[in-house]
């Protein structure tokens, strides 16, 4: 069995203000769990001789994967973070307060809903698909560094969740999601390295 380790950067600086998208840099706290995810990643896979590190373009996870050494990091954009459109860099709460329609839709079919200039889940989960092939593919472990929306379409893809459920599966910061693929199916635990 490979296991697949699942998580989010650390902590962002658009996070601690609540900002959507962005490509903002990582907070203390989120340069702690970088050290602490690289601790954790080098134990686990000491011994691993075919593991890598995927990250998404932005600096907050190629920040998050800086610490660990000793495997090879390859960038993916199909890995970048839902693209927010007109809504990038704002707070739910201006999206209320500015774009109450689009709020509302958002609310009413998240799954399917498209930000203005932007993507929807739908069209996220369309463009993971080369990067679940290649993971699928890949003879070591691989560790993910991406965003909550990336990854809980990820996570579903392996845990076998159904579509509607995406949008809303719980995917913390500074937890480490390990999913494992063996003969006998799919077997998952959750690390939380901090709060
Ligand atoms: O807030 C962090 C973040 O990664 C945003 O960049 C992104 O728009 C959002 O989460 C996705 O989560 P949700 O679909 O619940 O808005």
């Amino acid at each position: 069995p490979r296991p697949i380790l699942l998580t989010r950067h650390g902590e962002s600086l658009d996070n601690v203000r609540g900002r959507i998208g962005g490509d903002t840099v990582i907070s203390d706290a989120g340069e702690l769990y970088a050290k602490k995810l690289a601790n954790f990643v080098e134990k686990r896979l000491k011994s691993e001789r075919a593991a890598s590190i995927w990250t998404s373009t932005l600096q907050r996870t190629i920040q998050s994967a800086s610490p660990i050494v000793g495997f090879p990091k390859i960038q993916w954009r199909a890995l970048d973070e839902i693209n927010a459109g007109v809504c990038d860099g704002m707070t739910y709460e201006e999206i209320k307060k500015n774009m109450p329609e689009e709020y509302e839709a958002r609310k009413k079919d998240k799954l399917r809903y498209r930000y203005p200039r932007g993507e929807s889940y739908l069209d996220v989960i369309q463009r993971l698909e080369p990067v679940i092939i290649e993971l699928e593919r890949q003879r070591g472990p691989v560790v993910v560094i991406s965003h909550q929306a990336v990854l809980r379409a990820l996570y579903a893809y392996f845990a076998d969740r159904p579509l509607k459920e995406i949008p809303h599966i719980e995917v913390p910061l500074h937890t480490i999601i390990e999913i494992q693929m063996g003969v006998s199916g799919v077997q998952e635990k959750r690390y939380k390295l901090m709060d």
